[in-house]
């Protein structure tokens, strides 16, 4: 698609869904198409986790949790190597990229996510980041709360199996010793976490386009979001 065709862009696209829809692969691809910044904030989350763990916090210790979170310092950066990583990710200093995709990362996030000091730390750095504009950012709340002003928001679903599926296909390539159903129960338990926490649940916005992607490629994700940029213009 020409990107002369693309005029009137959305000063920021918010893309929000529940754990492995898609949402950083497409997000990553929309943004380099259209030259916009792009932010997962998942990986916020997953840092907080992770330190936690590393540190030795008991994870169920919200003081403790969201003091972390606020003196935490996250980087997050262009893919410096060819392993797959989408972005690295510098944690106080540190790369981290891979270690926050750990199972035992997996287990635990949700649960840091829902206390709503750590939520407020990490959206007042998203909100900052937004500031400049030309960026797609990506989460579970970012339609909702982040950004509730972007104007233009995606929610991107598909079906547990389908998910878990691409998911575990993902761990296999890296080399881990997965099994689908592990998997499977790993994203059911995210998930009911994720949308039933009375802080920035996860859920569509109002005025968010629906796209259901159980039966659609990457590209194929791809193209109907560039198209709906495209009739913007
Ligand atoms: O990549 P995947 O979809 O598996 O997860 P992620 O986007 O890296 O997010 C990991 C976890 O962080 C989610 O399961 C949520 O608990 C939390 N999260 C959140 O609460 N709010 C966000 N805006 C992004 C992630
Ligand atoms: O960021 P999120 O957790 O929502 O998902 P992701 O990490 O971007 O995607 C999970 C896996 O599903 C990746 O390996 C994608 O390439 C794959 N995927 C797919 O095969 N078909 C789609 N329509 C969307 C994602």
């Amino acid at each position: 698609m020409c990107e002369q065709k693309l005029h009137n862009l959305p000063k920021n696209i918010a893309i929000d869904g529940p754990a492995a829809s898609g949402k950083s692969t497409i997000g990553t691809l929309i943004a380099n198409k259209i030259g916009y910044m792009c932010l997962d904030t998942g990986i916020m989350y997953r840092a907080v986790a992770f330190q936690a763990l590393k540190e030795g916090i008991n994870v169920d210790d919200e003081e403790q949790v969201t003091k972390l979170a606020e003196r935490i310092e996250i980087d997050i950066l262009p893919a410096s190597s060819r392993d797959g990583r989408q972005f690295d990710v510098i944690i106080n200093g540190e790369d981290h990229s891979w270690d926050i995709r750990a199972t035992a990362v997996n287990a635990v996030v949700s649960e840091v996510s829902v206390y709503p000091g750590v939520r407020q730390a990490m959206t007042l750095q998203q909100r900052k980041i937004a500031e400049k504009g030309k960026i797609v950012m990506i989460g579970r709340d970012i339609g909702t709360v982040v950004l509730p002003d972007a104007d233009m928001k995606i929610y991107l679903d598909a079906s547990v199996e389908v998910r878990a599926q691409r998911r575990y296909i993902e761990d296999l390539g890296r080399g881990e010793d997965v099994c689908l159903e592990d998997v499977v129960n790993s994203l059911r338990h995210r998930d009911e976490i994720d949308s039933g926490r009375a802080v920035a649940p996860l859920k569509a916005a109002e005025d968010a386009i629906m796209i259901d992607s159980d039966r659609m490629t990457v590209y194929e994700v791809v193209e109907h979001v560039m198209k709906l940029l495209e009739k913007r213009g």
